[in-house]
């Protein structure tokens, strides 16, 4: 039997983050290993917000870079860009045609952006449910590994794999296999640094919220000494009322690849005065080499565009003749 298949994917809108990595790409080097991965650049829902399309082509490979910068492997992993392959696009126009509205309107995701874009919201990004729904099902894979925020949209995605099987396959034949979710686990949630309740997130107007894969050691440092902290000596992972603690300690145990249990009592008696020297060397430590890496591949871009140009191959392989088998199901004339 051969290897199950996962796929997923990160949109290219600025740099990514210790969130992005903790909780995505890091667990996908760890997939690689036992799944034929696909990976990709989300580019079309890039711009389901106003972009800067001074910035989208740069983001786009810079993220690619940072895939490989973190160790995702070519030869084990299938990398490409969203946009280069058109039937993305195409699928998602006939998901559009059998998905009703009212299932888009229960997203959770949009009336959080939509309200942020006041009156300025797009079809798209009403729609970018259903663009996921055709990124995922155009590669038929077992799992798609996602973090908790992204539950609603591979339900979605389900729906109307199911729905079009119900209306358009039989039994038998259905025309789509419907994927699992693989949910990360919570302690891959990596938490704001001026905020222990909020998501780090790209969003936020605080560069002080969240360390970028790519920060300077220097800034790594400035970043943590600033971090939200408070008075209480000895840190714990347990104290509901200590969001900070709670996320601080979860990073430092993350890329210290140490257990909880060590952890916490390593640091049972520890002051912030020392944990955050602590804190910085490993967060130097783990994300330096990234940073060299990625710094490698984009000042000179040959191989980058060669892992793209052979992973846009062999993805649109795959997606064509997916793309064919639902045209053939809803009835479309073959080109002639
Ligand atoms: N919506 C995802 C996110 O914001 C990105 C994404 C787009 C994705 N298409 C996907 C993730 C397909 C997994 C599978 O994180």
């Amino acid at each position: 039997m051969g290897k199950h298949r996962i796929l997923s994917g990160i949109q290219p809108t600025g740099n990514l983050h210790l969130g992005n990595y903790l909780g995505a790409i890091r667990n996908w080097v760890q997939l690689q290993e036992e799944y034929d991965s696909f990976l990709f650049m989300a580019d079309l829902h890039a711009i389901t917000v106003p972009h800067d399309p001074a910035k989208l082509a740069e983001d786009t490979l810079n993220v690619a870079a940072t895939y490989l910068a973190c160790g995702i492997d070519p030869t084990k992993a299938t990398i490409f860009v969203q946009s280069h392959i058109s039937a993305h696009s195409e699928l998602a126009w006939l998901f559009n045609c059998i998905t009703p509205v009212n299932w888009l309107e229960r997203m959770i995701q949009f009336k959080e952006k939509a309200v942020k874009q006041g009156e300025n919201v797009s079809i798209g990004l009403f729609a970018y449910p259903v663009l996921q729904a055709a990124d995922i099902l155009l590669y038929e894979p077992d799992q798609v590994p996602v973090g908790e925020d992204q539950k609603q949209h591979i339900e979605l995605t389900r729906d109307i794999a199911a729905r079009l099987n119900f209306q358009y396959g039989s039994e038998e034949q259905p025309v789509l296999k419907v994927p699992e979710p693989l949910i990360q686990k919570a302690g891959a949630r990596v938490m704001s640094l001026t905020d222990g309740t909020k998501k780090m997130s790209k969003s936020d107007p605080s560069e002080l919220s969240r360390i970028d894969l790519l920060d300077s050691p220097e800034l790594i440092q400035k970043k943590v000494k600033r971090c939200k902290t408070d008075p209480v000596r000895g840190l714990t992972f347990d104290d509901p009322e200590r969001p900070e603690c709670h996320n601080l300690l979860t990073l430092y145990m993350l890329l210290s690849g140490q257990s909880q249990a060590t952890v916490a009592a390593e640091c049972a008696d520890m002051g912030w005065g020392q944990f955050k020297p602590l804190l910085t060397e490993t967060l130097v430590a783990s994300l330096g080499p990234i940073r060299e890496t990625f710094l490698e591949l984009t000042s000179d871009r040959t191989y980058l565009e060669t892992v793209l140009r052979e992973g846009r191959e062999k993805a649109a392989a795959i997606a064509n003749s997916t793309l064919t088998k639902v045209k053939d199901a809803l009835g479309y004339a073959r080109p002639f």
